[in-house]
């Protein structure tokens, strides 16, 4: 028996890997996070799962799920939104399996900010404009920040930002990066990303509280950085025609040239 850990994606049934939809398949038991997780994930439970909603649970509650299943030697599917690697709670979960032996694994799925970026037809790292993504939040009635990771902190590496869990607060969002950014620096709000009512909302930082009107609530990602609307960066040495590189060695002469040794 084993407990399935499944990233689940941003919300669109057929954003979820060919694993993930295997094993939901082959489990006679699923627990979902109710709140995020698309219930159509839900068609590919085999006929007479258990199948239970945890989005009202505690975590002994959740835990309890899994050792009845283990106890009757029943698979589990567990499935969260995006991937499992960021705001999961699946760390708790995994702490508590590995105490009791019981066995599981993890499938990643799409993260909400890789689904946001598609949605922009966005590329968050463009040569010469920053190699970086940061993803955070803000603080949260349940979840404080360490000191060192506030937003202005990581608004000085001028990095993209990809701010989760915060749509909420938008204007603080707003006072704390414009500092660094400046005023024009351009935003997008993409709300629900690849479900089908999915919005964008394109502006700079002096214009989005207003362009969003507190329109988007919830499940919507405010993501920042000059990458959004920049078309002067550089191409990537790596396809440029006199680049040396091991696929396509320039010269004989190349430490990449072929050899017949
Ligand atoms: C608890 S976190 C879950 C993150 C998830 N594990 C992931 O990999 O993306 C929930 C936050 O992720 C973002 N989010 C999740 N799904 C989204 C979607 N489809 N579109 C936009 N933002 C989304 C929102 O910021 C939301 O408040």
């Amino acid at each position: 028996m084993t407990v399935y850990f499944i990233g689940a994606g941003p919300g669109a049934p057929d954003l979820l890997t060919l694993r993930g939809r295997d094993l939901i398949a082959a489990s006679p038991v699923c627990l979902y996070a109710g709140s995020l997780v698309p219930e159509a994930l839900l068609d590919h439970c085999p006929p007479g799962a258990r199948i239970v909603n945890t989005a009202s649970l505690s975590l002994d509650a959740i835990i309890a799920e899994m050792a009845a299943a283990h106890a009757a030697g029943l698979d589990v599917a567990r499935l969260h939104s995006g991937d499992l690697s960021i705001w999961s709670a699946m760390g708790e979960q995994v702490r508590r399996l590995r105490a009791l032996a019981i066995p599981f694994t993890i499938t990643p799925g799409v993260p909400a900010f890789a689904a946001s970026a598609a949605a922009l037809e966005a590329e968050l790292t463009l040569p010469g404009l920053t190699q970086s993504v940061v993803l955070t939040r803000t603080p949260g009635r349940a979840s404080t920040m360490p000191p060192a990771e506030s937003l202005r902190a990581f608004a000085a590496t001028g990095a993209t930002l990809a701010i989760h869990l915060s749509i909420h607060q938008l204007d603080r969002v707003v006072a704390d990066l414009t500092p660094d950014y400046g005023a024009e620096c351009p935003v997008a709000v993409v709300w629900r990303a690849s479900w089908p009512d999915e919005r964008v909302v394109r502006a700079t930082l002096a214009t989005i509280v207003e362009a969003v009107a507190g329109s988007m609530e919830r499940t919507a990602l405010i993501l920042v950085g000059r990458v959004l609307s920049a078309e002067d960066f550089g191409e990537s040495s790596l396809y440029a025609p006199d680049y040396d590189r091991r696929f396509r060695p320039q010269s004989a002469a190349s430490p990449f040239a072929e050899t017949d040794a």
